[in-house]
């Protein structure tokens, strides 16, 4: 018998039931005498011992389907350490309730802290293997996380729409796409929509810069900018802030500016006749269905992460690396942010075509 725990964990994405899918589907094409226990909500299942037992059915009918089957939650690894309310010591909980059940192995759907707690996990010799979950793209190891091209799709599609109104008014259109620590999805979807200023947290911008653009194009008779900002995007001037002082200039600006877009706006219509509207698709980003990019690297993914199991090579993650389906230790993925690199060529090939980044 085969006995597999399996849970999502952190924000969710579209491809989560994708990807699960096909771990499931490619254990069973090879062997019957498999169980599989689904943990609810994240590593909250796993602490709490919170699970439902689950046959292949239950993983048919999902491959276009967004969320996850399983339910998830964000449990911050640096209190995984911490004792809960009651003062279980929730890492024992979850070695616990592993061996409780007798379990082969551990199946984790996550992305960077997900990770840390995985490879934790591991190192305190549980069997686990690892899939690359996040609509940022920001996870170390792989070059592709499954959500990622989702949530580019919505995102343009938010900035397409922007553009049909833009054309009819002189105005700044600021976009504000998710990522608060790297800028994947924005650097993409503002490609793909044809926006004029991209913003990125790699990429500290001059809001003086941003505003002889705005003027620029208005002298060119163009009517509108389009601005795609993420939700992490700093100014030159923040970026030397101390991690303390930072902290405390956004405690101070909490009530003022609800997020980054509406601080760039703020200090925009000080600087331009131009008005300025805002756009915050927010979690729409993670909703809907899977684009067909995501249903094939899941599926692809999840495959790869069948086999792994069934040849008991664990303390992986499944990747994706130049288009080749590899495995990555966990103990190499733990804590390390896959950011964008300000010199690299899709952002000189995007400067090229004219796009702004606001740094010069
Ligand atoms: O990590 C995925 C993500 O969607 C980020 O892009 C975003 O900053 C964050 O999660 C939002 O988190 P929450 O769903 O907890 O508000």
């Amino acid at each position: 018998m085969l006995r597999i725990g399996m849970l999502t964990s952190g924000g969710d994405c579209q491809a989560l039931n994708a990807t699960m899918r096909g771990v499931v589907k490619g254990i069973f094409n090879e062997r019957n005498d498999v169980e599989i226990y689904g943990f609810q909500a994240g590593y909250k299942g796993l602490i709490y011992s919170d699970f439902k037992m689950m046959t292949s059915r239950d993983f048919s009918g999902i491959l276009t389907v967004g969320g996850t089957i399983l339910g998830t939650s964000r449990q911050p690894f640096k209190k995984m350490r911490d004792p809960d309310e009651n003062g279980l010591d929730k890492v024992e909980a979850m070695k616990h309730t592993y061996h409780k059940l007798s379990l082969d192995c551990l199946v984790v759907l996550g992305g960077n802290g997900t990770h840390k707690t995985a490879n934790m996990l591991s190192e305190e010799g549980l069997n686990v293997i690892t899939l690359p979950k996040t609509i940022d793209n920001d996870l170390w190891g792989t070059d592709m996380t499954f959500g990622f091209q989702s949530a580019v799709d919505i995102a343009t599609d938010t900035i397409d729409k922007i553009h049909t109104t833009a054309t009819s008014h002189s105005r700044v259109f600021i976009v504000e796409i998710m990522g608060h620590r790297v800028g994947w999805v924005t650097l993409h979807a503002g490609i793909a929509g044809g926006a004029d200023i991209i913003l990125i947290p790699e990429i500290p911008y001059d809001v003086d810069v941003l505003t002889d653009m705005i003027n620029k194009r208005a002298k060119e008779g163009k009517r509108f900018t389009i601005i795609a900002v993420a939700e992490g995007a700093i100014s030159k001037k923040d970026a030397k802030l101390s991690k303390k002082e930072m902290k405390k200039k956004l405690e101070k600006e909490r009530n003022i500016y609800p997020s980054v877009a509406y601080e760039v706006a703020a200090r925009l219509q000080k600087k331009t006749s131009q008005e300025v509207r805002i756009t915050v698709p927010g979690h729409t980003q993670r909703g809907g269905t899977p684009c067909p990019y995501d249903r094939v690297l899941s599926t692809r993914l999840g495959a790869f992460a069948a086999q792994m199991i069934l040849n008991g090579e664990y303390g992986y993650m499944a990747a994706i690396r130049d288009g080749e389906t590899v495995k990555v230790p966990l103990s190499e993925v733990a804590g390390k942010l896959k950011y964008v690199d300000p010199h690299s060529r899709i952002v000189q090939e995007a400067r090229q075509v004219g796009i702004s980044f606001g740094d010069k």
